[in-house]
């Protein structure tokens, strides 16, 4: 089977990190979480003290240290996930907090973080067979990506998906808090100067507020399936 670069953009908690794992796994690919590395550079800021108490930004001092920053993925041995890795440090628990969630979006709108995140997520993903969830994956990452998915859900179903995940690592939030932090960096992200998100002209828009794992992984199973028909019938034909 030809390999294929899939990659998956829309709005926070849409569950695309979930479909994304699950194709990687069903494919055999590699999955690379993309907002996790843009967490990943929020969380070297914190530590550095390149954000103040009122979440002001020392740009600055942020752009001149990003030649020290380096973010990787690790294999978790226990989750079969892939772990990010910041400098050396296995993050992965430290920046899935609130505090980062509420955060990042000021961060990745910072074209010089922008510029060195994409240029590392090119580079993972050069030799195809990768999926790739985030933001602007279909349209400025891998633009001729062969598979693009737009994801979209009820903002109700968004906001109790978000609540359950931090439920789960034990930080609890009301669902009008959680659900006001969405519609909030959903705002960022689509307003931003920087590579907004924005739906490719190409991509398949995938509404899962009502779809359960299984019934989305047989619906890009089907649409990859098709791809590679269409392409065979189009070698068959030169
Ligand atoms: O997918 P996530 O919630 O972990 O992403 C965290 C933030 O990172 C999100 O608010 C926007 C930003 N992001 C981005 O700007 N571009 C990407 N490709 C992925 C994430």
């Amino acid at each position: 089977m030809q390999k294929i670069t899939i990659a998956i953009d829309g709005y926070s908690s849409c569950g695309k990190s979930t479909l994304a794992r699950a194709l990687a796994q069903k494919l055999n690919y590699n999955y690379i979480d993309t907002g996790a590395m843009y967490r990943a550079v929020t969380l070297y800021a914190l530590q550095n003290n390149f954000i103040d108490s009122e979440e002001n930004i020392d740009k600055e001092n942020l752009i001149a240290a990003l030649s020290t920053i380096e973010v990787e993925f690790t294999l978790n041995e226990k989750t079969h996930h892939s772990d990010v890795v910041l400098n050396g440090i296995n993050v992965e628990r430290e920046i899935r907090t609130m505090q980062i969630s509420s955060l990042v979006s000021k961060v990745s709108a910072i074209k010089e973080v922008r510029e060195k995140m994409v240029a590392a997520q090119r580079q993972m993903g050069k030799k195809k067979a990768v999926v790739l969830d985030g933001r602007d994956i279909g349209t400025h990452v891998f633009p001729k990506a062969e598979l693009k998915l737009f994801m979209i859900a009820d903002p109700d179903v968004r906001a109790k998906r978000r609540q359950d995940e931090f439920s789960s690592k034990g930080q609890y939030f009301s669902l009008a808090e959680v659900e006001m932090s969405l519609l909030k960096r959903d705002m960022a992200d689509i307003s931003r100067e920087e590579s907004p998100l924005t739906q490719a002209e190409d991509a398949v828009i995938l509404d899962n507020s009502d779809l359960s794992r299984e019934e989305q992984l047989e619906f890009v199973l089907k649409l990859i399936a098709d791809l590679q028909f269409i392409s065979r019938e189009e070698q068959s034909q030169h």
